[in-house]
């Protein structure tokens, strides 16, 4: 075990999944673990899907103390957290979100975000990032970019140290009860915002105006001059004659 940016670093060479390492070390008091590995031979996605793990790519997991409570936070802290780590690696490229968790480049998507519970009060924010590929396969929800096609290089090892310095200063307002500033920041760099737009969950599915974010993460989805607050779904684009796959 060694140490990044003030967290405990265990970096291993195949795993199944990082998530389920990483709830190896939900122990003892205060400490900040993050588990990275190489390969993952059972990556999981959001809502039960498979999270293809191509070698050079970024699959990490931190596993921390947190009042679940806040967890609208802490997602708005994941995702903006990323968007931060590539700007500091190009100022020509500007990242955004797309609610709930996605960070897209140029509208493809860059990475993803699984939050589970560990044991106690612990958290795991289990993260994929297509550092030097991004997967092809067509039954992918969305379409898939990397940072190496957007001309960034780096090895995945400094692109986790870069994502760390900037979850550091974000958990820190969460923290201190500033989240605010974290929602500003993630509004600027929302995806779609004004856009009709279809939110989809199991077997439902709602159309409305995309109108923003609450400082809990719930998405303001605008229906006859009426906000609803929308707190799980995957969102499409509305765009007339077929859903845009993005
Ligand atoms: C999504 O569906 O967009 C979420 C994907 C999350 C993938 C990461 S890779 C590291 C960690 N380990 C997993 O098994 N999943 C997460």
């Amino acid at each position: 075990m060694t140490e990044l940016e003030g967290w405990n670093y265990i970096a291993l060479k195949t795993v199944g999944s990082t998530n389920d390492e990483a709830k190896k070390y939900c122990l003892g008091f205060q400490q900040k673990n993050v588990i990275r590995a190489d390969k993952q031979t059972a990556g999981r996605g959001r809502r039960g899907r498979t999270w293809i793990s191509d070698l050079g790519n970024l699959f990490f997991s931190l596993s921390f103390e947190f009042d679940l409570k806040n967890v609208g936070a802490l997602v708005m802290t994941s995702a903006l957290s990323l968007a931060q780590a590539v700007e500091k690696y190009s100022s020509n490229i500007k990242p955004q979100l797309k609610w709930p968790n996605d960070v897209l480049l140029n509208g493809k998507k860059m990475s993803g975000i699984l939050l589970e519970k560990g044991d106690g009060n612990y958290v795991i924010v289990g993260i994929g990032v297509n550092v030097v590929s991004a997967p092809e396969n067509e039954n992918l929800l969305y379409q898939a970019t990397s940072l190496r096609e957007n001309g960034i290089v780096c090895t995945s090892e400094e692109f986790l140290g870069a994502y760390l310095r900037e979850f550091n200063q974000n958990l820190e307002l969460v923290e201190n009860n500033k989240q605010s500033n974290l929602q500003a920041e993630w509004l600027n760099r929302a995806y779609g915002l004004g856009q009709s737009i279809i939110v989809r969950r199991e077997n439902e599915e709602e159309k409305g105006i995309f109108s923003g974010i609450d400082e809990n993460m719930a998405l303001l989805l605008k229906q006859d001059e009426k906000i609803k607050r929308i707190l799980v779904g995957d969102i499409f684009f509305d765009n007339g004659e077929k859903n845009e796959r993005i």
